[in-house]
This record gives structure tokens, sequence and C-alpha cells, in this order.
């Protein structure tokens, strides 16, 4: 069935306008001003509404054995939750443990999604060590669409890699023309501080920060960046937490290091005074990188305004009270993580847009457009313009609400958000022509979601040996 959005102000990251939107299929067909209605088309009158792209969350976690334990979240439930929020396609970390090779991870992570997604998904491709099969695999995986790798340079003796194997990743991606994402952090200087710290008898949340301080983030980053320029591989720093860091991503640039810049909604709103409640209260809060002294958020808005930092995340990840409980005494054993996937873009909408100067353009570009376009999944997605998925969402700028853990579609028994005024929501959001939301509620198929492929990037003749790839098929 034909769906037409008449009147909304449609919204993309670099236009404005009024105008109908005809869908048929999975598909954008026709914009204009007074489309005639088909035969038998559903009409949504989106006047005094926004029409935007679907959302994209870039940096997500749903099935992730971590800490001893698991994220809350199943696909049926973060998928849901995303769409009530408006993203309407997610990038899973799929992060292999020690005791799978990549081929099983990969397999563990397709059956935990297949069929169970709402929402269209993706991967990176965690890089959690170096070896034939891994290598293999991740030719085999970039062949068949997966163009974006995962590394950790934190947690050491969990998903965290050395330097041979970051540099033989970063080799690798530089030949098939695949974008690297990097958690970054020294990761030895953290199991030092820790260990200091617990010597010291400071086991409390509070002392997460200070075992992980800023310094330790610029490092990290800096590191990834000299080993992007030795390398010439592309990369994507995630969840840039602070000044310092912001400062050595900006200066590598600079000099012509190619290299994207994510930040996550948690750094812009709360800070580390929310990780210093006491006991489990804090835990909450608890991520890395950590929550940083408030004084960081200015220069975090500032390089979102300007375009510096090009995506926001949420770094979604819930472990619910219990799980947090399990740091009590050793704040190290807390399982990291903040779940956001349904907050974040009106998060980003209340407190940027309607609080904060960000222009409507910007955001739409930071939280879908520049995501698209560094995964590989523009203008499918992203774009608001005929022949991509009607994706869209309409949305309802006059909606007041506030975030609350006891309303959320998150599988998690608290928000890092309780009580954050809302200013604006969805009112319907499509996935590929069919709509999954109505008014805060679920509505859609609720396992319509597909894996997205995508296309390795076309870069500067470094991509030989993924063309070579295909072509053997
Ligand atoms: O604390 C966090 N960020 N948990 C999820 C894993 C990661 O580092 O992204
Ligand atoms: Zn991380
Ligand atoms: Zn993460
Ligand atoms: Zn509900």
């Amino acid at each position: 069935m034909a769906l037409l959005i008449q009147n909304g102000e449609i919204v993309t990251s670099d236009q404005r306008y009024t105008a109908d939107i005809l869908i048929e299929g999975e598909t954008i067909t026709q914009i204009g001003e007074e489309l005639d209605v088909p035969d038998g088309a559903e009409v949504i009158d989106a006047s005094g509404q926004y029409v935007f792209p679907g959302f994209i969350d870039p940096h997500v976690h749903v099935h992730l054995p971590f800490m001893g334990t698991f994220a809350k979240d199943t696909h049926a439930t973060a998928s849901q939750a995303a769409l009530i929020g408006g993203t309407t396609t997610f990038i899973e970390m799929l992060a292999p443990a020690a005791s799978e090779t990549l081929r099983s991870g990969w397999q563990t992570w397709t059956d935990k999604a297949h069929g169970h997604s709402a929402c269209d998904y993706t991967f990176h491709i965690g890089v959690t060590r170096w070896d034939g099969e891994t290598e293999q695999t991740l030719r085999e995986l970039v062949s068949g669409g997966m163009t974006s790798f995962k590394v950790f340079l934190a947690y050491k003796d969990a998903f965290g890699i050395e330097d041979a194997a970051l540099f033989n990743t970063l080799k690798l991606a530089r030949e098939l023309g695949v974008v690297v994402t990097a958690h970054c952090e020294n990761a030895e200087l953290v199991s030092q501080l820790q260990a200091q710290l617990l010597a010291e008898g400071k086991t409390g949340p509070e002392w997460h920060e200070p075992s992980r301080p800023e310094q330790v983030e610029a490092d990290g980053t800096a590191h990834f960046a000299t080993f992007l320029e030795m390398t010439g591989a592309e990369g994507y720093v995630v969840h840039l937490s602070n000044a310092r860091a912001l400062k050595a991503a900006l200066d590598a640039r600079q000099r012509g290091v190619k290299l994207h810049i994510e930040s996550v909604i948690p750094h812009f709103l709360l800070d580390r005074t929310f990780a210093e409640r006491p006991g489990v209260e804090g835990a909450k809060y608890v991520m890395s990188p950590p929550l940083r002294d408030r004084a960081n958020q200015a220069a975090l808005w500032k390089a979102l305004k300007n375009g510096d930092i090009d995506t926001v995340a949420t770094d979604h990840c819930p472990f619910d009270v219990e799980q947090k409980r399990m740091g009590d005494g050793n704040f190290t054993l807390i399982p990291n993580g903040i779940p956001a996937i349904e907050d974040r873009v009106n998060l980003l909408y209340t407190y940027g847009v309607c609080r904060g100067g960000l222009s409507l353009n910007r955001f739409v570009d930071a939280a879908s457009t520049r995501a698209a376009q560094i995964f590989g999944l523009y203008p499918k997605k992203g774009a608001v313009q005929v022949g991509s998925d009607a994706d869209l969402v309409i949305y309802d700028p006059g909606y007041r609400g506030t975030v609350s853990a006891a309303t959320s579609h998150v599988n998690n028994d608290y928000s890092g958000f309780e009580g954050f005024e809302i200013e604006g929501r969805p009112r319907v959001v499509t996935v590929r022509g069919q709509i999954a939301v109505r008014d805060g509620e679920f509505v859609g198929d609720p396992g319509r979601g597909q894996l997205l492929r995508r296309p390795p990037r076309v870069a500067d003749g470094a991509n030989e040996g993924a063309r070579r790839e295909r072509e053997r098929g």
C-alpha cells in the first residue's frame, strides 16, 4: 500500500522545505507539492511537524558478553526501543570472546539478530585477536558487505589488542577499503592506575574516572592516529569524551590523518558527579571512557555544532542494578555501560536544537546522515530523496515529556537520564515504507529488520584488494 505524507517540513543535513512525500513499497518515489493521492493510499497530515530521515545509531551493544555477564537487551527489545526513539538503523559491534573464532562469533551475532530485529541493522566486525583464521574471515566478511571493523585499545586481557595486531588490522583495512572504529584509551595505564587505586583502598564507583583520566584517552587517541598515519587506513574514534582527546584527534586530522570522530549522548549531558553517587547509584553511571568533568561539555557541543565531531551515537549498553552490584566493593568489576538507544534523538533535539543552538541540519547530519556516509549506507539511508529507503521520522516538536525507566522500552530497570525533560518526539516512524511506530508505541512487524550489506570505501586506489576479492566472488 502507498503512503502519502503531506505538508511536513522536510529537514535533511543540508535542506529545509515543505513538501509531500509519496512512498510506494519500500522506497520514496516522489517528493513535491500537492502530490496526487494514489488509490487506497494512507494519508498522514504532517502539518506543523518535521520529517527527518530515519536516524542511525552507529554504536550499539545488544548481544555483548562483557565483564562476566551479558548486556540486557535482546534484538527485539533494543530494536523496538530504537524505533520508538526514531532510530531506524543501528550498527552493533560484533566482539568475539577469546574462546571463539571470528567465524563462530559471526554465527552467534547474526543468529541473535536474524528474524528478531524490527529495525535494520549491520555490524562493525570486532578484531579481538590477529591470526590466520581472523584475517581470512575478515576478508570474507568484507566481501559480504561488512565494511567496518572495531578495535579496542582498552580492556586489557578482554577485547583489547596489542600494537602488532592493530598494525595488521589497519593494513588489511587499508587494502580492503574498510573504516576501522576504535575505542581509544591506553590499556596499560588503566590497568596500572586501577591496581594503584585499589591498593589505596579506593574501591567505589567514584574511582572509575580517576582510573582512566582524560590523559589516558588522549594518549589512546593519539596512538590510534599515529597507526592510521603509518598505514594510511581510515579511522573513526568512538565515544570521544573530553577536550584533550578531541585536541589529539583534531591535531591528527590537521596533519592529514583520515579520522572521523564520534561522541555519545551520555558525554554531552551527564558528568562525573553522577558516578560519584554512593554505591550502586554511582555504578549505574560507570561507562568507559568515563563521565567527565562538566567543563568538557562546552568543547564537545562546540565541536558538534561546527562539524568537527561527526556523529552522535549512544554506546547503548544496558546492565541492570543487580549486574551493576557485581562491582560492590571493587569498581573495576562494575559492568561498564549506560543505556540510551531510545532517548538519543529526543535528548539531542531537546538539549542541542531547542536549548543549545545546534542547527536542525547539523542535528540530522550528526544523528543520521554522516554515519550513513561514513559507513556505506548513503543515500539508501540518511537521506530524504527519491530512491532512498522510506525510513522516515515524522517528528512532533509540540510534545512535552520526561525520560523515565518506567516508560522506557529498553530491557533495563533504570535510565541514565531519569527525569530529563523532552521537548519533542517521533509521532510516526517508518522502516522501508511500513509504519513501525505511532505516538510512542511500536506497531510494526517485530522481525522485519534486515541485515544491511555495505560497499567498501572508494578511496585512493587502496581498494584494489577488495575489488579483486569481490571479482573472485
Ligand atoms: O562502557 C562502555 N562503553 N561499555 C560498552 C563497551 C564499550 O567500551 O564500548
Ligand atoms: Zn568502547
Ligand atoms: Zn561501545
Ligand atoms: Zn509502551
